[in-house]
């Protein structure tokens, strides 16, 4: 494992290997530090995305798949969101995505060689169906479905509802969760897209068109688990938008893809990776 700024590191794996292409999913996620520690998330996304691009192309190797998000959209004006929507960020996590997709678009531009596709995921949940593989933030999980987890298996005593005022369906945030098993299987579809010719830079987004508001996807885990899940109604979380959903056409059409996969089948997954590993990766002692 090397840092993606360690051009050294780096270079050597680019000399010691020929790679026919590169996924990029190596950075930094949470909205709230971002917040707290602007430069922090500057400098290991965008500084470790630049040294990747000038290792890559010194290396001949200009196939890329990169890791955008559905933060890009900021507050969509209407929903399903499309990838020709304009895009805004919210917070500097979302400007380093947002820059990123930049860079790579006047990358491909100035050389045309370059083939690169933007995946723009929407809410990543589940786990591997096995049950070994799964989600295990460090800490107080940021999003939703990790902090329900942690609930179920009795490590936090409620989970906090974050606006109960939205103009939806219960009055929560709606969001378009996907499964991560769907998730994968879309990195391989971009994979063989990249080996079509003249693709050039082209986003796609990667979620189901579904939008699940919070207390839909509270009733779904609690109906998994057999667990129930405390709430504490609380405010708007700033920067949360409302609704926020994909167009699936687009990847669809072009990269003949489909998430499989459900709300009930992800809470499935998940909860069998939860019940099985209530720590994740550690042990009681080891984690907060
Ligand atoms: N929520 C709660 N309580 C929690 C956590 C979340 O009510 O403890 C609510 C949020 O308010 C929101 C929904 O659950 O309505 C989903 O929140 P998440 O934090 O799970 O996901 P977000 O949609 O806010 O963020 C995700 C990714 C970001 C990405 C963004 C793009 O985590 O990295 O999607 O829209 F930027």
């Amino acid at each position: 494992m090397v840092d993606l700024r360690d051009r050294d590191a780096l270079e050597q794996i680019f000399a010691s290997t020929k790679f026919d292409a590169v996924i990029h999913f190596a950075g930094m996620k949470a909205v709230g530090e971002s917040v707290q520690k602007p430069l922090l998330y500057y400098n290991n996304n965008l500084i470790g995305t630049i040294t990747l691009l000038e290792v890559m192309a010194a290396h001949g190797c200009k196939k890329l798949v990169f890791s955008s998000s559905a933060t890009v959209y900021g507050w969509p004006k209407e929903v399903p969101c499309t990838e020709e929507f304009p895009l805004s960020a919210a917070n500097p996590y979302g400007r380093t995505k947002l820059t990123i997709e930049e860079i790579c678009r006047d990358v491909q531009h100035a050389d045309p060689d370059w083939k690169i596709i933007l995946l723009r995921y929407f809410n990543p949940v589940g786990a591997h169906p096995s049950g070994y593989i799964g989600e295990d933030p460090r800490g107080i999980p940021n999003n939703l479905m990790p902090f329900i987890q942690q609930v179920a298996v009795g490590r936090r005593p409620a989970l906090t509802v974050f606006g109960t005022d939205y103009n939806t369906v219960d009055g929560t945030g709606v969001r378009d969760y996907i499964h991560v098993v769907d998730l994968a299987d879309g990195h391989i579809a971009a994979l063989l897209k990249l080996e079509e010719a003249n693709i050039g830079c082209v986003v796609y987004n990667l979620g189901t068109g579904k939008g699940t508001s919070v207390l839909e996807m509270v009733r779904a885990f609690e109906q998994a688990s057999g667990k129930q899940i405390p709430l504490v109604k609380a405010g708007r979380r700033p920067g949360d938008a409302e609704i926020v959903y994909a167009s699936t056409k687009k990847a669809e059409r072009e990269l003949k893809w489909k998430a499989k996969y459900g709300i009930d089948e992800m809470c499935r997954d998940q909860w069998n990776w939860a019940s099985q590993n209530p720590y994740g990766y550690g042990s009681p002692d080891s984690s907060d």
